[in-house]
């Protein structure tokens, strides 16, 4: 059933799915990389914990009519996906100032960002996926001002969802990243993944960062914390 390799990133690997050229399979590898690769180490088990979160989190986002790649998860490590284009647009969500805003701009973390505050950053290896405005993206991204604002509504809606579902775990969604990409028929939808690699996340009770922060400023245990955030997951499955 899994094809040929497509593509190796940092932290998947992208298989096609024979027979089925419109699938694609993401198998989630135990790398982590930080500050653009120039951190990198291996936890045994980190592949696992964020295919299983990712697939929680965009389960729960199909329950809200939210339109994804995202198909299912297959086992421990993989996931099948709808093929997409992705759009080289990182979208990042912040609703609490931390990381590159706070060093970028001199707002001091923990500031609340109400509304939320949306940027877009160009996702490029070579340039460090710059920081672009609307026109840049227009011109980098092959995206119109119809598929912009139709990205940025998803991301809002998207991260009310997010912010309700990581609050029932005891978590604050400080900000985040997603991917869109286009499915064979042009339409924009959620791909890629979300995962503590991906998200800010913040116990609620004691403040704690509970996320790759752990990692890039190595000030706990990653595969403990990414544990901790798929088991409070999973026990509030049921709550809406
Ligand atoms: P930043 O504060 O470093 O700009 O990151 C904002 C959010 O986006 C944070 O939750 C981490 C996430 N992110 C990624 O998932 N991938 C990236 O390459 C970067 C720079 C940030
Ligand atoms: N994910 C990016 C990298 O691997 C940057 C980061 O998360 O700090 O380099």
């Amino acid at each position: 059933m899994k094809g040929s390799l497509l593509y190796e990133g940092k932290a998947k690997k992208v298989y096609y799915v024979d027979g089925k050229p419109e699938q694609l399979i993401l198998s989630y590898k135990n790398d982590a990389t930080a500050f653009n690769g120039k951190k990198k180490d291996q936890f045994a088990g980190k592949g696992r914990l964020n295919n299983l979160i990712t697939a929680r989190i965009f389960e729960h986002l199909h329950q809200q009519h939210i339109p994804s790649h995202f198909l299912k998860a297959l086992n421990d490590t993989e996931q099948i996906v709808q093929k997409t284009t992705i759009v080289p647009l990182e979208v990042v969500v912040r609703n609490i100032a931390a990381g590159s805003l706070t060093r970028r701009l001199a707002i001091p973390e923990k500031t609340v960002l109400n509304p939320p505050l949306i940027e877009l950053f160009y996702k490029n290896d070579e340039l460090d996926d710059p920081l672009i405005n609307d026109d840049h993206a227009k011109r980098l991204a092959d995206v119109t001002e119809h598929d912009l604002d139709h990205i940025k509504i998803l991301a809002l809606k998207i991260n009310e969802i997010l912010k309700r579902l990581f609050r029932q775990a005891d978590l604050e969604l400080v900000d985040f990243k997603m991917e869109f990409g286009r499915l064979a028929d042009g339409t924009i939808v959620l791909a890629d993944e979300i995962s503590p690699d991906t998200c800010r996340l913040w116990d609620v009770t004691t403040g704690e960062k509970m996320d790759k922060d752990v990692f890039r400023e190595d000030i706990g245990d990653l595969i403990e914390t990414y544990e901790t955030i798929l088991q409070r997951l999973e026990e509030n499955k049921c709550v809406k």
